[in-house]
Formats: structure tokens, C-alpha cells, sequence
């Protein structure tokens, strides 16, 4: 290997990251015991927060990149070799670690889960953590005894990376799926996801501040937080689950006791991050197996270059990105 390129941010003080393209080589490789080829990363909400607001990384140069999928190339651990296929996702890859933006990754062998026999690579991006946190979310709430006879299930931010592959995932188990969205345009691609029925974000979230309301859904996934947040658990039905896994509409959220001791309601967090190795190869098996969208077979998944990756993290801030963004490097 004589250079490899990768997308590399710098920063100085308190201003944005600059990023560009550089040719790096083995020197450049940070600490770990498995050395990758990296065949693909993805785009997620993380990564823009991390390339374009600079948050999280207190260390620059960085190679962002919270995800990556490729062949192991050397391995000092014993239970890597040469030619395996692989993913990386979580613990600290992208943040405190060089992540996936790069055609040559070295991370720790703890980090590293052998790619499920059913996946490709290409597939695994296509789900990243995106698909890995909806996954997280279906497995979490069945655990707390959803079923698709108990009701509907709402998906929050539908149209976004985590939304989109749990809509889909939802529907293809058997559930009535309501894709809840702030683009109404989107209502085409939501219904090819499985969505049963599209509905614009502002029907879950109100002014009025009411700690209970008529009870609607089974369960909900949701990445958004905040205002819809409260909204979903007022709205829950007698022993309903919501699954928050993320931020886009706000990290406030205006609740009371009631709907847990009136209701019996359950707020799962879903982490993807520290998520226990276990627990992570089985909800990979699983995304390969019964868990596996529908959507890794359509055209219906955005593929971009390592150069074409900085308007797209400023996309995905935006709130512009539909669904799932994979970045090609091998
Ligand atoms: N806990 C974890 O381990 C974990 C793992 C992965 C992701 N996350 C978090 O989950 C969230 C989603 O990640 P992602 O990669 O799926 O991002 P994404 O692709 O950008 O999707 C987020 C979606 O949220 C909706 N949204 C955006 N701004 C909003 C606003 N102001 N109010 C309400 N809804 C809004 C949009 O959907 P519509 O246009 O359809 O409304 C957007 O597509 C992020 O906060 C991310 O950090 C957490």
C-alpha cells in the first residue's frame, strides 16, 4: 500500500471543519489490530454533525465516518484473517477513532463484527447504524411484547435514514405501519417501504400541553425526540412502547408521570454506540435473516463517491437525505 485516500477534516479553534480528499499512507493509520479494505461507508445524521458542525471529535486531523463495510487485509487477532469479510460500526469509529471515509481503515478487533452470511457488503451499508438502530428499535419493542395484532405502530422521521428501514422493516413483519413525515412528497416512496398510511409530522406534535390524549398506537420508532417525543407517549396505547433513539426535533421533551402509571406505557432508549457485542451480532444475524428489508433489493438507495460526500453531510443536516446513503470506496 503505498497511499490511500480518504476524506480528512481539519479544524482549527472554534470554526467549522474544512474538509477535503487527502492520499494517506500507512503512517497515517491509527492504532488497532484488523487492518480493512474498505469497500463501502454510509451517510448518516452523525456523520454531518461530526463534518460540518465539528461536534463530538476533539482531535484533528480526523477521518469522520461512523460505518464501513470491507475485507480484512492483516489481522493481529487471531479471529480475523486476511480475506475476511467484515463490518465496523459504533464505539468510537468516526468520532475518537479514523472512521469510514477512507479506502484503508485499522481499527481495535473488539469493534469488529464478521459480516452475517445473508448480507453483502454493499447491503450492510445500505443499513449502516441507520438500519442497525431500527433494527435495535423492532427487536426492543417486540421484546416488550409487540405483536401485529396489538396495533398500529407510528414511525417518526420516516423519511430518514433510521425511519425508513423501520418502516420497512415493520411492514414486512406484518404491521400497520403509519410513516409519519415533514415531506409529504415523500408519500410515494414511504407507501414502497410498506408504509400503510402517510401522515405530516404536525399531526404529532400539539401546543397544547396534555399529558394524556386518545390513545393511538401499539408503539412508535422514534429518531426525532423532542415535541413529538411527548406527543407519541401521550398517545400511546394501554401498555405501548415508544423507542427513542434520536434528536432531530429537539433533546426537550415535556411529559408526566401519567402516562406510565396510567397507561403502563414503556420508553425504551435505544444506543447503538455501546450496544453489548452480543446483543449487536444477534441484531445483525437478524438483518440478515427475518429482519431483512425488502429495500436492500430496490434501486431505491442513493450512491455517492468519496468526493461527492461533503454536500452530502450538509445535506443530511438539512434534513434533505431520503432514506439511505451509501459511499463507495473499493
Ligand atoms: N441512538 C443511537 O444509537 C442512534 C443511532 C443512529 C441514529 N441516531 C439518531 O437518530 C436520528 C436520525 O438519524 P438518521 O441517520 O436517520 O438521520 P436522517 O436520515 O437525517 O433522518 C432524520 C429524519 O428526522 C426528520 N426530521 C429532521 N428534522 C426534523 C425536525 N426539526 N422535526 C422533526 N423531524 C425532523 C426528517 O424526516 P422526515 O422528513 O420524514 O420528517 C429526517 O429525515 C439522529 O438524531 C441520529 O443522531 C441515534
Amino acid at each position: 500500500m503505498n497511499h490511500y485516500r480518504a476524506l480528512v477534516a481539519d479544524k482549527e479553534g472554534e470554526e467549522q471543519p474544512k474538509l477535503s480528499i487527502k492520499n494517506l499512507t500507512a503512517a497515517d493509520l491509527p492504532e488497532g489490530e484488523v487492518t480493512i479494505r474498505v469497500a463501502y461507508s454510509s451517510v448518516n445524521y452523525k456523520d454531518g454533525m461530526v463534518g460540518i458542525q465539528g461536534r463530538m471529535v476533539k482531535n484533528y486531523p480526523h477521518v469522520p465516518g461512523i460505518d464501513l463495510s470491507g475485507t480484512v487485509t492483516e489481522s493481529s487477532d487471531s479471529r480475523y484473517q486476511p480475506g475476511d469479510q467484515v463490518i465496523v460500526t459504533s464505539y468510537g469509529l468516526g468520532i475518537a477513532h479514523y472512521g469510514g471515509y477512507s479506502e484503508i481503515a485499522r481499527v481495535p478487533a473488539g469493534w469488529v463484527v464478521p459480516l452475517p452470511e445473508g448480507l453483502t457488503l454493499r447491503e450492510a451499508m445500505i443499513l449502516g447504524t441507520a438500519g442497525f438502530t431500527a433494527a435495535l428499535s423492532v427487536q426492543r419493542l417486540e421484546d416488550n411484547g409487540l405483536t401485529p395484532d396489538k396495533g398500529q405502530v407510528v414511525v417518526a422521521g420516516a423519511s430518514g435514514g433510521v425511519g425508513s428501514v423501520a418502516v420497512n422493516i415493520l411492514a414486512k413483519r406484518g404491521y400497520e405501519v403509519t410513516a409519519s413525515t415533514g415531506r409529504l412528497s415523500e408519500e410515494g416512496y414511504l407507501k414502497e417501504l410498506g408504509a400503510a398510511h402517510v401522515i405530516h409530522r404536525d399531526e404529532l406534535t400539539e401546543s397544547e400541553k396534555r399529558p394524556i390524549r386518545r390513545p393511538q398506537w401499539a408503539a412508535a420508532v422514534d429518531p426525532v425526540g423532542g415535541k413529538t417525543l411527548s406527543y407519541l407517549l401521550s398517545t400511546l396505547q394501554y401498555g405501548g412502547s415508544v423507542a427513542t433513539s434520536g434528536l432531530t426535533g429537539g433533546v426537550e421533551i415535556e411529559t408526566s408521570v401519567y402516562p406510565f402509571i396510567l397507561r403502563g406505557v414503556n420508553w425504551l432508549g435505544i444506543d447503538s454506540v455501546e450496544c453489548p457485542m452480543e446483543l449487536r451480532r444477534r441484531v445483525w444475524e437478524r438483518l440478515a435473516a427475518d429482519l431483512k428489508p425488502t429495500m436492500l433489493s430496490t434501486t431505491i438507495v442513493n450512491e455517492i463517491t468519496l468526493d461527492e460526500l461533503p454536500e452530502e453531510l450538509a445535506r443530511i443536516l438539512q434534513g434533505q437525505v431520503r432514506g439511505r446513503t451509501i459511499v463507495k470506496l473499493g
